[in-house]
C-alpha cells in the first residue's frame, strides 16, 4: 500500500505544480506543531527564493487549490509561508479501512529481502548461559522476526562455541577424575556407551574447576592443550566424549532459550566450520593474500582511506594454531556455500567491532562471499547494574541467565498476587508473559549500541514506558472486545473526536516505524512507536464511552478502531518477541 505521507505529498506536489511552481516543493512532513495541524509543508519558504516572491503568496496560491482536495478538511497558509494541513476524517477512515483489511497492514515487503543469516546467541558449550548472552538472544530474535516480516528467509544461527580449549579442559578434567573410563583407554574398540558419564550440572561444575586449575598448574594446562589437540585430530574416545558434551549441553541450551522465547533454525557451531579451514587457507595462499608477519600468517586489511589503524587479521599463529577470526572466516565461507545469503548479520557485543571489521575485510579480500552479500555487525552495549557497572550477582559473580529470569519472575509473580490480577492456574502463565515483556522491552527500548541499566522495579512497572504497560493496554482492549462480541469484520469509521483522530493518525505511522526498524536493525524504533500508540489508545479509551455508547453505528466505529489498534500492538510485540496474556 502507498504510505499516507506519500499520498498527501503527491496531492500537495500536484497543487504546487498547478499553481505554476516546481512540484518537488510540495513534500509534506508530519506536523511538529500538533496543536496547529496534522501535517505541514514548508515548500513555499524554499520556493520563495527561486521565484522571487513572498512565501505567503505562494502558500496562498497552493492553499486555494488544495482547499478543493478530498484529502483535507482544512488547509491554512500561515505566516511567513507555512502550509498547515488537517486531514478529512472520512478520507482518513477510508485509508485506515484499507490498512485494516490489507495483509500485514499494507506494509510492503522488501523485494530485495532474500535469505539472511543472523548470527546471535553464541553460547559456549558446557558453560552456563549468562547475562552476556541475554542481549544477543533478545535483540537477535527480534531482528530475525523483523527481517521475516519484510519477506526475508531468515535463518537464526546459534554459532555454538563448541571447539577449542574449553573442550580440552573438560576432557582433561574428566580424565583426572575418572581415568578408568573407556574413553581414555586407547585399546578400547567400542562401541562407546550411549549414555554420557556426566549430567549438565556436572559439566557446569567441571568446566570452571578445570579452567581455574589450568591457570595455576602448568602441567595440567599442558594436558588440556594435549586433549584439545587429540580431539581435533579425531581420537575416537575424545570424539565420543565431545559428542556427549554436545548432546548434554545442547539439550540444556534449548531448554533455556525456549524459556526466553528464542529459537534457532540452525544449530551449527564453530566445530562445523573447521573442515572449511584447510581449503580456505589454500585459497588464500593461492590468491597471494596470506602473508607472513613475525612468524604468523596474516591478511593485511588496512585501506588507504582509513583514518584509524586497522591491524592485520591473524589467520594462523606461529605454532600453526588457528584463531577466533579463522573460524569466523571459515564460517562465512560455509554460510555462503550453504545458503548464498543476501546478508549475514552478527548480533554480538560491540566490544568485538574491530574483530568483525577485520574479519569482514579479510572475507572480501579472500572472496569468501559474493560482492552482493552484506556483512554487518550489530554491536550491542552492556547491561549494567544500578551502580553503572556490568551487572553482577550480589556476591559479585557473573549472573546466570536462569537466575536472572527466576528473579524477575518472582518479582512479577508477587505483583500479580498482590494486585489480584488473576487467580488459580492463570498466575504462572500470566506471570511468565509479564516477566518476558518486562525483560525484553527493558532491553529492546534502548538502541542496541547503548549500555543500559537493568532496573527490575522500572522494567516491571505497569505504568510508564515499559513492557507491562504495553501488555496492559492490549489486555484492556481485549476485555472490551470480548464484552462487545464479534468485532473482526467491523469497518473503520470517520473519527468524531480529537482522541479518535489522533489514534487513527498514529496507526497510519506504523509502516514508517517498521521500515526504519528493518533498515537500521533497530527494534527500539518499534518500542518507541508502540509506546506512542498505546498512549493514544489509552487517551481514546478514557475520553470515550465505548461500551456505554447508545448509537450502535458510532459504537461499531469505536470497536473497529480499538480492534485495529490491538492487532497492530500485538503484531509489534510479536516482532519484539513477547506476547500478551488474555487477562491481567
Ligand atoms: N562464543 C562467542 C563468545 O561467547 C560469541 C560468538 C559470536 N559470534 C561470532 N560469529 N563470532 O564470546
Amino acid at each position: 500500500m502507498e504510505k499516507i505521507l506519500n499520498l498527501i505529498s503527491a496531492q500537495v506536489c500536484a497543487a504546487f505544480e498547478a499553481a505554476g511552481y516546481e512540484a518537488s516543493y510540495g513534500r509534506v512532513t508530519v506536523s511538529n506543531r500538533p496543536d496547529l495541524c496534522e501535517y505541514q509543508c514548508n515548500g513555499a519558504l524554499a520556493a520563495a527564493k527561486a521565484y522571487h516572491k513572498a512565501p505567503i503568496q505562494i502558500a496562498n496560491d497552493v492553499a486555494a487549490l488544495l482547499g478543493k482536495s478530498e484529502l483535507f478538511a482544512d488547509v491554512q497558509a500561515a505566516m511567513p509561508g507555512f502550509l498547515n494541513l488537517k486531514l478529512n476524517p472520512a478520507w482518513l477512515a477510508d485509508y485506515l479501512e484499507q490498512v485494516r483489511t490489507a495483509e500485514r497492514f499494507g506494509v510492503e515487503p522488501d523485494p530485495e529481502a532474500g535469505t539472511v543469516v543472523i548470527d546471535y546467541g553464541g553460547p559456549n558449550v558446557a558453560k552456563p548461559l549468562h547475562i552476556g548472552h541475554l542481549r544477543s538472544a533478545i535483540i537477535g530474535e527480534s531482528i530475525k522476526r523483523i527481517q521475516r516480516f519484510f519477506g526475508s528467509e531468515a535463518i537464526g544461527d546459534i554459532h555454538l562455541g563448541d571447539w577449542g580449549l574449553q573442550m580440552g579442559l573438560i576432557i582433561a578434567e574428566l580424565r583426572a577424575r575418572q581415568p578408568e573410563l573407556c574413553y581414555f583407554d586407547e585399546s578400547f574398540s567400542g562401541p562407546y556407551p550411549a549414555e554420557a558419564p556426566f549430567t549438565i550440572s556436572d559439566l557446569e561444575e567441571i568446566y570452571p574447576a578445570a579452567s581455574a586449575k589450568s591457570k595455576v598448574d602448568e602441567a595440567y594446562a599442558a594436558e588440556a592443550h594435549d586433549a584439545t589437540y587429540r580431539l581435533q585430530q579425531g581420537q575416537p574416545g575424545y570424539r565420543a566424549l565431545w559428542d556427549h558434551i554436545m548432546a548434554v549441553s545442547v539439550a540444556d541450551l534449548k531448554k533455556n532459550y525456549a524459556k526466553l522465547g528464542v529459537s534457532f533454525e540452525s544449530w551449527l557451531g564453530e566445530s562445523d566450520a573447521q573442515p572449511y579451514i584447510p581449503p580456505m587457507l589454500q585459497k588464500m595462499t593461492d590468491m597471494g593474500i596470506l602473508v607472513e608477519s613475525e612468524g604468523a600468517r596474516v591478511i593485511e586489511v588496512q585501506r588507504p582511506e582509513d583514518t584509524k589503524e586497522v591491524p592485520p587479521c591473524i589467520i594462523m599463529k606461529r605454532d600453526g594454531a588457528t584463531l577466533y577470526a579463522t573460524t569466523d572466516l571459515a564460517t562465512i565461507w560455509q554460510r555462503s556455500q550453504t545458503w548464498d545469503p543476501k546478508k549475514i548479520l552478527y548480533v554480538v557485543d560491540k566490544r568485538q567491532s574491530l574483530h568483525f571489521e577485520q574479519v569482514f575485510r579479510a572475507a572480501r579480500k579472500a572472496e569468501l562471499v559474493g560482492e552482493g552479500t552484506q556483512l554487518r555487525h550489530i554491536g550491542f552495549g552492556t547491561m549494567n547494574g544500578k551502580d553503572g557497572k556490568p551487572f553482577k550477582t550480589r556476591a559479585g559473580g557473573v549472573m546466570r541467565l536462569e537466575t536472572l529470569i527466576g528473579e524477575i519472575t518472582d518479582f512479577v509473580r508477587a505483583k500479580v498476587r498482590e494486585n489480584n490480577l488473576v487467580s488459580g492456574e492463570d498466575v504462572e502463565n500470566v506471570t511468565a508473559k509479564i516477566a518476558m515483556a518486562a525483560l525484553k522491552y527493558g532491553d529492546l527500548m534502548n538502541a542496541p549500541t547503548k549500555d543500559y541499566i537493568f532496573d527490575m522495579d522500572r522494567f516491571a512497572a505497569f505504568e510508564g514506558n515499559t513492557g507491562p504497560y504495553i501488555l496492559y493496554t492490549i489486555v484492556r482492549i481485549k476485555s472490551i472486545l470480548a464484552r462487545y462480541g464479534a468485532w473482526e469484520a467491523l469497518p473503520v469509521r470517520a473519527p468524531e473526536s480529537r482522541e479518535a483522530k489522533d489514534l487513527m493518525l498514529a496507526l497510519t505511522r506504523l509502516p514508517d516505524a517498521l521500515e526504519l526498524s528493518y533498515r537500521d536493525c533497530a527494534p527500539n524504533v518499534i518500542c518507541a512507536y508502540i509506546y506512542e500508540l498505546a498512549g493514544f489508545a489509552n487517551k481514546f479509551y478514557h475520553e470515550t464511552r465505548i461500551l456505554a455508547e447508545e448509537d450502535p453505528e458510532k459504537q461499531k466505529g469505536y470497536i473497529a478502531l480499538i480492534g485495529l489498534t490491538k492487532r497492530v500492538l500485538e503484531a509489534c510485540i510479536d516482532l519484539l518477541g513477547f506476547e500478551a496474556p488474555e487477562k491481567m
